[in-house]
């Protein structure tokens, strides 16, 4: 049997549509979020799409929460074959306005939720030679300006994520990443940082994406059949990516115009 996954944040955006992509093919789904009445809905478009599971409440940043988690897949389920680990807050702020607490709370929930998905999941994956699907972000690579606490999270699951690629090949257990740049969903609900102006910068980028949180759940899944570690779903990302490898400094100029330019823009009030 290789058809059992788990999801974190499956409750909204990217999370729904992998659940939905992968009930498709008939994948049993364990459904986990903070928002309950999301994940009856995430289970409902499930039943509908050809797969089933359950909804179990989740907050990342509490492990015991994760291992109650990994507990139900043995009851339900006998185990557990993939996990996403998507569960994820938006925040925006330069440094110099970012308190520590924005901090803190930026690395539980996104960096930290991972690694404790990873771990508590970890026993289960090695029986089934199963696979680790961990959600970062374009900010992972890139790290753009008034997004810093954001950008050390994402690293650090991309961080992470190679760590565990060479640490778990001999167990057999597949680990990718997902960078995708900004799409819409309801990331920005979340959204925390101390100005205002930055919040409307965010939703503007959000808007502006080309393709749709199910194009990139179909990506992912398309990649993930390839055996790819690193899935960048936006073609503007692989470009900017490629252009940071050959050449950084480069890339380091154009963002720190687009500093002065957001520096400007958040400091004009906003009513
Ligand atoms: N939308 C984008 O532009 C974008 C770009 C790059 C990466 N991402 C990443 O994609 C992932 C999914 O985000 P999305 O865009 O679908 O946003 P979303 O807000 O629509 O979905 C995120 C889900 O995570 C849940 N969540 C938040 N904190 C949680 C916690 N402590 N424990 C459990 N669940 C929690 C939310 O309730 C929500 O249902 C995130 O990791 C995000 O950082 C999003």
């Amino acid at each position: 049997m290789h058809n059992r996954m788990m999801i974190t944040g499956a409750g909204s955006g990217l999370g729904r549509e992998i659940a939905v992509r992968w009930a498709g093919d008939g994948w049993q789904l364990a459904l986990a979020d903070v928002n309950e009445a999301g994940l009856r809905e995430t289970l409902d478009l499930v039943r509908t799409a050809g797969g089933d599971g359950f909804v179990q409440r989740c907050d990342v940043r509490d492990y015991s929460q994760l291992t109650a988690l990994a507990q139900a897949c043995e009851e339900r389920f006998g185990g557990c074959d993939v996990i996403v680990n998507n569960a994820g807050v938006a925040s925006g702020g330069f440094f110099a306005e970012l308190s520590l607490e924005d901090w803190d709370w930026q690395i539980a929930v996104n960096l930290m939720g991972v690694v404790k998905g990873c771990k508590a999941f970890l026993p289960l994956l090695e029986r089934s030679r199963g696979r680790i699907i961990n959600i970062a972000s374009m900010a992972a690579l890139m790290q753009g300006p008034g997004m810093s606490n954001y950008n050390v999270a994402k690293a650090g699951v991309l961080a992470l994520s190679e760590s565990l690629l060479v640490e778990l090949r001999q167990v057999e257990v597949a680990v990718h990443v997902v960078c995708p740049s900004f799409f819409q969903t309801n990331l920005l609900d979340s959204f925390r940082g101390p100005n205002p102006a930055m919040k409307a910068q965010v939703g503007k980028l959000l808007e502006g994406s080309p393709i749709s949180a199910a194009d990139i759940a179909e990506h992912i899944h398309r990649q993930v059949e390839a055996g790819e570690f690193l899935i960048l779903p936006h073609e503007a990302g692989r470009q900017a990516w490629q252009l940071k490898c050959q050449a950084p400094e480069k890339l380091y100029d154009e963002m720190a115009d687009m500093a002065q330019k957001m520096r400007a823009k958040a400091r004009k009030p906003t009513n």
